[in-house]
């Protein structure tokens, strides 16, 4: 018999009162649970970023964390982070015009990562882009464009 506890989650700012085994992962929750496929799972084991959301604000990696860990915690996944449906967020915006993907599978983390760093940190330099960007992995791009994508949008949200 699988046990399953209640748990609730605020996800872009929507309740989600589900139940989980106390070994599922935020990410396969958010995923499976709240249907929000957005966040992607590469290496489920906390090196790829694939699967970064914000949790309370703070980028996270959503595979390593316990699902029940996040009681009543607000999360903000890519599926939160346009400000409304026919507006990109600057990101998503700098993303499509600089070419800062290919295949897509890891942008939905860069963007939530760069999303969260560039909220608490609104005027990084390019050292410092680069060591936050560099925590996320990337096998099309080569990182150049997701840098520069990530530098306009500092740019265009300074503005
Ligand atoms: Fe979470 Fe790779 S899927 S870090
Ligand atoms: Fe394909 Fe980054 S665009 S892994």
């Amino acid at each position: 018999m699988s046990v399953v506890q209640p748990l609730r989650l605020y996800v872009n700012g929507e309740r989600h009162d589900i139940e989980v085994e106390p070994r599922k992962t935020l990410a396969d929750a958010i995923r499976e649970d709240c249907g929000l496929t957005g966040t992607h799972l590469g290496c489920e084991h906390g090196v790829c970023g694939a699967c970064t959301v914000l949790l309370d604000g703070q980028p996270v990696r959503a595979c390593l964390m316990f699902a029940v860990q996040c009681d009543g915690t607000s999360l903000r996944t890519v599926e939160g982070l346009a400000p409304d449906d026919s507006t990109l967020h600057p990101l998503q915006q700098q993303f499509w015009e600089k070419h800062g993907l290919q295949c897509g599978f890891c942008t939905p983390g860069f963007l939530m990562l760069a999303a969260g760093y560039l909220e608490e940190n609104p005027d990084p330099t390019d050292e410092e882009l680069r060591d936050v960007l560099s925590s996320n992995l990337c096998r099309c791009t080569g990182y150049q464009n997701i840098l520069a994508a990530t530098k306009a949008a500092v740019a265009e949200i300074g503005k």
